[in-house]
């Protein structure tokens, strides 16, 4: 549509009464850029959100962001972010087809990951935040984890951290999770780590070459030739533990993990194991979020308490690469540069559970950094009053009766309005000092 940077306004609609006037929103007033469209399914949340999304992508934004349009970051609960339904809700006049970058996580075939063992910097401190922020994403897989089980996931870390290093890489979840089976077998067996770790490649050589011998593949004369190999290595696993034996049996003493208790290093093998079998943070990642486009997670073949726990990581990390990348002139800009855009409350508030969780950490914080917020619910029941009141727009369509009471509670409507909006064509548009009954996009 051409629009510029001067006139970042976002048009809603006319009004239901009086003379019909336009009602737009002009970003650069806002005291936040945090949006929340709340309504009963059917009344119009997603098609509202993509024309709000449509119009900010027309905005030119500041040069010193390379005059990109703002870049969005979708959590797709639902499969409804895909061009064709920016086009049925004739939501394209800025959106086109290359708009839309998808990342399809999937149990079984999608081809995209999150490493969330990558630091979002180079600086050393990043590794230490990583950390910690992996830690926060295993109380969410397991909300009973303890301390102890913390401290060794932390020094386990630390040590694969730098031995990853040593091999000029970044380790992955995969990575921990050799880490603690190979504490688990060296605390089991006495033996220190390097020995250990030789028995563990020994092992591998050997159950590849027995899958080999077993295929029938080879012939008879390749079988002899296998197993005589297999033959060899055995010897050379005797020889090998041997040594270790004769050497000491009690390394394991100068290991960090020395004191480690066998028991509950053998519970972080569960948990890890969680984390691995979804494929979701170990699979290569082909595919990356780009900056100006629609950049939508498709997570909506996941469980929903995976569901959760992507939002948890998603949320961590896009507004911590936010506060990472934002050089300090370009602070407090007056209108956002990246919005997350979650479709579903419910899972905003599930990563609101205290004041240090991510929800709250974005709402508090992210307006100085550039990043909004366009976030769809069904009532107001599922979010919490104070996160209700940090949103600076919010579109109230139409709701179930049920939500009517928090409705009225929460953004002091009262319900003779509420009774006013209807499904797919009006809703109740509150920000700063308007509230307005409006005709959606007419
Ligand atoms: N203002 C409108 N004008 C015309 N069609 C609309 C309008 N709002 C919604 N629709 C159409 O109605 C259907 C349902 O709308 P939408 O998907 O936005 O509902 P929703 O509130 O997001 O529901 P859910 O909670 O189930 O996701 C869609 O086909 C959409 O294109
Ligand atoms: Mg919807």
């Amino acid at each position: 549509m051409g629009s510029n940077y001067d006139s970042p306004m976002i048009y809603l609609g006319r009004k239901e009464l009086g003379g019909g006037e336009s009602i737009s929103i002009n970003l650069e007033e806002l005291e936040n850029q945090f949006w929340l469209f709340l309504g009963k399914s059917g009344s119009g949340k997603s098609h509202t959100v993509r024309h709000v999304m449509d119009q900010m992508s027309g905005y030119q934004l500041d040069p010193r962001n390379g005059g990109l349009p703002p870049t969005f970051h979708v959590i797709g609960y639902h499969p409804d972010f895909g061009y064709d339904h920016f086009v049925n809700s004739g939501a394209c006049r800025n959106i086109v087809p290359e708009s839309i970058n998808r990342l399809d996580f999937d149990y079984m075939e999608g081809d995209t990951s999150i490493n969330p063992l990558q630091p979002l910097t180079d600086d050393p401190s990043a590794q230490f935040a990583t950390i910690e922020d992996f830690i926060a994403y295993c109380k969410v897989v397991h909300p009973g984890i303890g301390s102890v089980q913390i401290k060794y996931i932390r020094d386990i870390l630390d040590n694969v951290y730098s031995r990853c290093s040593k091999e000029g890489r970044c380790p992955d979840v995969t990575d921990l999770f050799n880490e603690i089976q190979m504490i688990k077998k060296s605390l089991k067996s006495g033996l220190g780590v390097e020995a250990t770790r030789a028995m563990q490649k020994l092992r591998k050589e050997q159950i590849e070459k027995e899958k080999a011998y077993k295929s029938g593949d080879a012939d008879t004369k390749g079988k002899e030739k296998l197993e005589g190999e297999l033959n060899d290595l055995v010897a050379e696993m005797v020889d090998e533990f041997a040594t270790y034996i004769k050497q000491n049996t009690i390394w394991v003493k100068d290991e960090y993990y020395a004191d480690f208790d066998v028991g509950t290093v053998s519970t972080l093998d569960v948990l890890v194991a969680g984390l691995i079998r979804p494929n979701f943070f170990t699979r290569g990642c082909r595919t990356r979020p780009v900056q100006g486009l629609i950049n939508v997670y498709d997570v909506h073949k996941l469980g929903e308490r995976h569901q959760e726990l992507m939002t948890h990581v998603l949320l961590t990390r896009l507004y911590k690469r936010c506060i990472v990348t934002t050089p300090s002139n370009m602070l407090n800009p007056a209108v956002a540069h990246t919005y997350i855009v979650a479709d579903e409350v419910r899972y905003m508030n599930a990563c609101a559970r205290d004041l240090m969780s991510p929800a709250n950490l974005i709402m508090g914080g992210s307006r100085k950094f550039g990043m909004g917020m366009l976030v769809g619910g069904q009532g107001a029941d599922q979010l919490s009053a104070d996160m209700a009141r940090a949103f600076s727009v919010k579109i109230i369509l139409d709701q179930n009766e049920a939500a009517y009471n928090d409705t009225k509670k929460f953004f002091r409507i009262n319900e003779a309005i509420l009774r006013k909006i209807v499904s797919k064509r009006s809703a109740y548009v509150k920000s700063g000092s308007m509230s307005e009954l409006v005709n959606l996009f007419v």
